[in-house]
């Protein structure tokens, strides 16, 4: 996820930034750049690709003495990672720069419209903030701001700074965290905690679309109406090591919880309910290729694989086309049956999975059209792809992927209906319930982080903590998630697990099951319900302990098993589909 930091004060604002921008560094990026204001109406920006190391030898050959300064480092969303898309971007007069973290979804109709005023240099959405503003401001900055969003929809913590004003830099939020550290005589603002604890430890939280115009001694705050208000100051007692990971315990915990925020971040700007369509840029395929294609191959490693089978069922529900997913592991060391009416998509969190690379080349060797679905921008794979779809869920830290798991699934669920769309085989009615659900998605995962619900599944963990094999269980969709399942059980707590079919279980591991194998059998709301129900029943008849996650209210499962995790439902009938 990108960083921002920014400074007003007496010290030397580089300095400050530039600290602040390295303990951000954890988060990942892959370019950085800063602006400082050395004199009245004189402003200098630096951008450089690569560590912050770079930026901070160009930096040690400049004179840079100003107290007022922006500054970033960009995990690139819309354009490859290079010096032209990194921030900080200014308007055309180079006077007014700004820092964006998030994705700003309506940036193409906006970028058309005002591409005929001014010169765009970048491939980012942040640069039609910059134009936007500047097409607003008559000499009030903080006015330009409040009119330029208006016109903006979609996530950003933003920073802006006018070299003409010495007074102030302006700082406003919208579903991305942005915060503003209170100082003596010097005030900071921060996309994140651990980038200002070295200064501060008073902190105000912005709210969505709250706009500060921050000063060094002192602070207005504006609400989205426009009214002046006050804000509590919060006193920050974590070390700067617990403020990295959010105050979790650690990277994988606070990666869980932000599942409700990476979802609507690989939705944003991809789906409009109004026209019940779904956008994706960057696939590069024309309708002539869509219509071409008569198979799907899937290729993908450990936790993307299962994410691959959820897609190929989506896949094949809605479009109909015979698809497969391999290993690449497996798929790169034999003779693949592959033509140029194959379209072979690669899934990879990281992009840089050497299998899965190795793999997709070996694919466009055989005249595949090839397609990423990665998380990182100008990764390995994506230069190999025709398209990418990226999932936008910011950098994994914690080792187990998770909240690129479910990234992925909507980028796979997205791909799936505008493949469908393209091909006219859905309408827009059908689109628009479709997206109506999907965005309800984040709002269902938070009820399952509600307090009572954690204590349950804590009281879950414990009571499995001292078993030495587990078993997962799923039909249909649920299949690959008990594989998931197993997976994260085995990698986390070392004990050994198995994903399994549950029609399957009885060809042979059921023999394993008694006291001592407890089961997690996934039993929602779906067409394969009742089949699960007596296959949990099977497990019962031989003593094994029952988990189930169940939908919330099924009161026959809960007669029936020992310990249940209620989910949500999410439409009337079953699921997405
Ligand atoms: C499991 C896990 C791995 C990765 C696998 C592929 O928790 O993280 O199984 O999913 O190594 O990695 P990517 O998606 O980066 O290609």
């Amino acid at each position: 996820m990108c960083g921002i930091v920014g400074y007003i004060g007496y010290q030397l604002a580089k300095d400050i930034i530039l600290d602040g921008l390295k303990k951000l560094e954890y988060r990942g990026y892959d370019s950085s750049g800063i602006s400082i204001i050395f004199e009245k109406g004189k402003l200098e920006t630096i951008r450089k690709v690569g560590k912050l190391k770079n930026l901070e030898n160009e930096l040690k050959n400049l004179n840079l003495n100003g107290n007022i300064g922006i500054g970033h480092t960009r995990w690139a969303t819309h354009g490859k990672p290079s010096e032209i898309n990194a921030h900080p971007h200014t308007d055309e007069s180079g006077k007014l720069v700004i820092v964006h973290n998030g994705i700003i979804e309506n940036y193409m109709s906006l970028k058309n419209e005002l591409k005929s005023k001014y010169e765009f240099k970048s491939d980012t959405d942040t640069e039609v903030i910059a134009h936007l503003i500047m097409d607003n401001y008559k000499g009030d900055l903080y006015q330009a701001v409040k009119l330029a969003l208006r016109r903006i929809e979609g996530t950003y913590a933003l920073v802006v700074m006018h070299a003409d004003n010495t007074d102030y830099i302006i700082a406003t939020k919208n579903s991305s965290p942005l915060i503003i550290g209170l100082g003596e005589n010097e005030n900071f603002v921060a996309s994140d905690i651990p980038a200002i604890l070295n200064h501060t430890r008073d902190i105000i939280y912005l709210d969505d679309q709250d706009i500060a115009i921050v000063y060094k001694d002192k602070i207005d705050l504006f609400n989205k109406e426009g009214n002046k208000v006050s804000k509590n100051i919060s006193k920050i007692s974590w070390s700067i090591s617990a403020a990295e990971k959010g105050g979790f315990e650690h990277f994988m915990l606070k990666e869980i919880y932000e599942q409700p925020f990476s979802i609507t971040q690989s939705l944003a700007g991809r789906v409009s309910e109004v026209e019940g369509k779904i956008y994706i840029e960057d696939l590069n395929l024309k309708i002539e290729d869509l219509n071409n294609i008569n198979r799907i191959v899937i290729l993908a490693c450990g936790t993307s694989y299962y994410a691959g089978i959820v897609g190929k069922y989506y896949l094949e529900n809605i479009l109909k086309i015979p698809t497969d997913v391999d290993y690449s592991s497996e798929f790169r060391y034999r003779n693949p049956v592959i033509d140029n009416k194959t379209l072979v998509i690669a899934i990879s969190q990281s992009g840089e999975t050497a299998d899965t690379l190795a793999a997709i080349k070996l694919a466009n060797s055989l005249g595949a059209k090839t397609l990423g679905i990665l998380n990182v921008i100008g990764s390995a794979i994506s230069r190999e792809t025709i398209g990418n779809i990226y999932i936008h869920c910011g950098p994994e830290i914690g080792v187990a992927s998770t909240k690129a798991f479910t990234s992925t699934l909507t980028c796979l669920y997205l791909f799936a209906l505008y493949f469908a769309q393209e091909k006219k085989m859905i309408n827009s009615d059908y689109i628009r319930e479709k997206i109506s659900n999907l965005k309800h998605v984040p709002k269902l995962i938070e009820k399952i982080f509600s307090p009572n619900s954690i204590k349950n599944i804590k009281n879950i963990s414990n009571k499995l903590a001292n078993f030495k094999d587990c078993l997962y269980l799923g039909r249909n969709y649920n299949y690959p998630i008990a594989l998931e399942g197993a997976l994260k059980l085995k990698e986390i707590s070392y004990i050994h697990a198995e994903g399994y079919p549950a029609g399957e279980m009885k060809h042979g591991p059921i023999a394993l099951i008694d006291k001592n194998t407890p089961v997690i059998a996934i039993c929602t709301e779906s067409s394969t319900y009742d089949k699960v129900f007596s296959n949990i029943k099977e497990v019962k008849a031989r003593d094994a302990l029952t988990i189930t996650i169940a939908t919330e209210g099924d009161l026959n499962l809960a007669t029936e098993v020992d310990y249940i995790i209620n989910v949500q439902k999410l439409v009337k009938r079953f699921h997405l589909l």
